[in-house]
């Protein structure tokens, strides 16, 4: 039986650990602006512009969500397998600070698994939620891994994430994965933005309709992923130039991509015309 003096996250007092807040360095913090700033967004943004212009078609949804959950798809497993390399990395030279310095990315995957409000048992994971979204337009999570409904760099998305968090140098997906963390909340805040505002047109009942709980979910938790990120590089590289330099590096390419699929997208579903007429509310 468990001690009852023990209650789990409520016994030990935080504020005796330092490390669960920490000052970054400021080119560090620039890394979100290295986001933020890129042309990657306003594609983003011409991509809203067209979203709001009128309703999609069933196909059309089918288009976003199954191209949308390719990166979707991704990154839980990508970020479990980074937290994985970080800590085997730090574990042969600092053995007992290697988990709680992993723990800044672990802890994006606590809210991918549907693991961070364990006191009322299992949420569904980020990926369950995705489907039950789309299944409200009768989209299959068949559907969703349908090559035909998935943009050419979606795909190429998926594999250069797999590759990052995998592969490629912790520092640079370091830098990947801030930049996911980042711009997610920009790609989801966009369609929820845009099926609340049509949310008639688009079937759901209300602003908070159960089905969109995917989105909304990452409009709560991004954020915080985001800056535990940013904080891990601070870890990582200790402000060392060079290597705040190959996380840069990680950003902008996680934007190459990002840009990419969001062209190909407007494309594929608007044919880039420009001026795309407004829908009339
Ligand atoms: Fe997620
Ligand atoms: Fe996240």
């Amino acid at each position: 039986m468990s001690n009852p003096s023990y209650v789990r996250g409520k016994s030990i007092d935080n504020s005796q650990y330092a490390h669960l807040s920490m000052s970054v360095s400021d080119d560090i913090a620039a890394l979100k602006e290295t986001v933020f700033q890129h042309k990657a967004v306003r594609t983003l943004k011409k991509f809203e512009e067209n979203l709001k212009s009128r309703i999609l078609t069933r196909d059309e949804i089918r288009i976003l969500l199954a191209s949308e959950g390719m990166f979707v798809l991704e990154v839980p497993p990508g970020i479990v397998a980074l937290a994985s390399r970080m800590t085997d990395e730090w574990f042969k030279k600092e053995p007992f600070a290697a988990t709680g310095r992993a723990a800044r990315i672990l802890f994006a995957a606590v809210d991918e698994y549907g693991l961070n409000d364990m006191e009322h048992g299992l949420l569904p994971s980020h990926h369950q939620l995705y489907v039950d979204m789309a299944a409200h337009w009768g989209i299959t999570a068949k559907d969703l891994l349908d090559d035909r409904n998935i943009v050419p760099s979606a795909k190429e998305f998926s594999g250069v994430i797999a590759d990052y968090y995998r592969n490629r140098p912790i520092i640079e997906a370091l830098g990947f994965h801030v930049a996911n963390e980042a711009t997610a909340p920009l790609d989801f805040g966009v369609f929820l933005a845009t099926f609340r505002e049509y949310r008639e047109q688009y079937g759901l009942k209300a602003e908070n309709d159960p089905h969109l709980n995917f989105l909304l979910v990452h409009d709560d938790v991004e954020v915080s992923h985001r800056e535990m990120g940013v904080e891990c590089v601070q870890l990582y590289t200790n402000g060392a130039k060079a290597l705040v330099e190959q996380a840069r590096r990680g950003v902008l390419a996680y934007m190459e991509c990002y840009g990419r699929l969001f062209t190909e997208l407007n494309d594929a579903i608007f044919g880039q015309k420009p001026g795309v007429r407004r829908a009339s509310a």
